[in-house]
């Protein structure tokens, strides 16, 4: 089974608290959540690994650990992910951008790839694959169908908000990709959205429906 990160961080909680709320417009929604994804990128990156390297500082010279040089990519599931990337971006500025285009169709529930384009390497990149909703993980396990098959093979998946329904059927489907939440709410509705969730993300990130 993969493994499931849920970030009980004060800031995070307080900031996706603010932006559950209905009232909260598309401006303060687009700054939060940015700064939601910087907090969690922080955390995501903890295992990255280091190497040593030889530094003169004016005073000596000292061996000092810096980060490996191990390539990342962020991969936003468009639309909503867009969201993420800034904010992940401020952490990881090298990072390459790949995209996976995927929407829900509204009667099935079931998620329509009609887009992807990922760096060539995606094979020797540990890729963060981002999204703020998980809710039946249809999209979520669609997309990570698609960086495997295009030689992803370390895979960390970053949601603000997930289902429990959602977190199972990743685990289910892909026990390799570890799975980094906000927080797994209650259920998914009959509509499929997440209870109590924030409604939809990318209507409320991009002021449409
Ligand atoms: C939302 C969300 C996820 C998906 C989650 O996207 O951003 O991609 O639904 O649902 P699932 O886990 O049941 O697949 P949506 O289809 O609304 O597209 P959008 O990002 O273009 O708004
Ligand atoms: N997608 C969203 O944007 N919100 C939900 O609650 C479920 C899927």
């Amino acid at each position: 089974m993969s493994n499931l990160t849920v970030f009980e961080h004060p800031l995070i909680q307080h900031k996706l608290s603010i932006i559950r709320n209905k009232e909260v417009g598309t401006k303060e929604f687009r700054e939060i959540v940015d700064e939601i994804a910087s907090l969690m990128a922080y955390e995501v990156t903890r295992d990255l690994p280091m190497t040593e390297v030889t530094i003169e500082t004016p005073v000596a010279t000292t061996e000092k650990k810096t980060l490996a040089g191990k390539k990342l990519a962020i991969v936003p599931i468009l639309r909503a992910g867009l969201g993420m990337v800034d904010g992940i971006m401020k952490l990881i500025p090298a990072a390459r951008i790949g995209h996976i285009g995927m929407y829900r169709d509204e009667e099935t529930l079931e998620p329509v790839e009609y887009f992807v384009k990922l760096p060539d390497d995606i094979d020797q990149r540990e890729v963060l694959l981002v999204d703020p909703m998980l809710a039946t993980g249809g999209s979520a396990d669609m997309a990570i169908d698609a960086l495997k098959k295009r030689g992803a093979n370390k895979i960390k998946l970053i949601t603000l908000v997930s289902a429990p329904e959602g977190v199972a059927a990743v685990q289910k489907a892909h026990p390799d990709v570890d799975i980094f939440t906000a927080s797994v709410d209650d259920y998914l509705n009959e509509d499929g959205y997440i209870v109590p969730g924030l409604g939809d993300a990318g209507d409320r990130l991009f002021g449409t429906h």
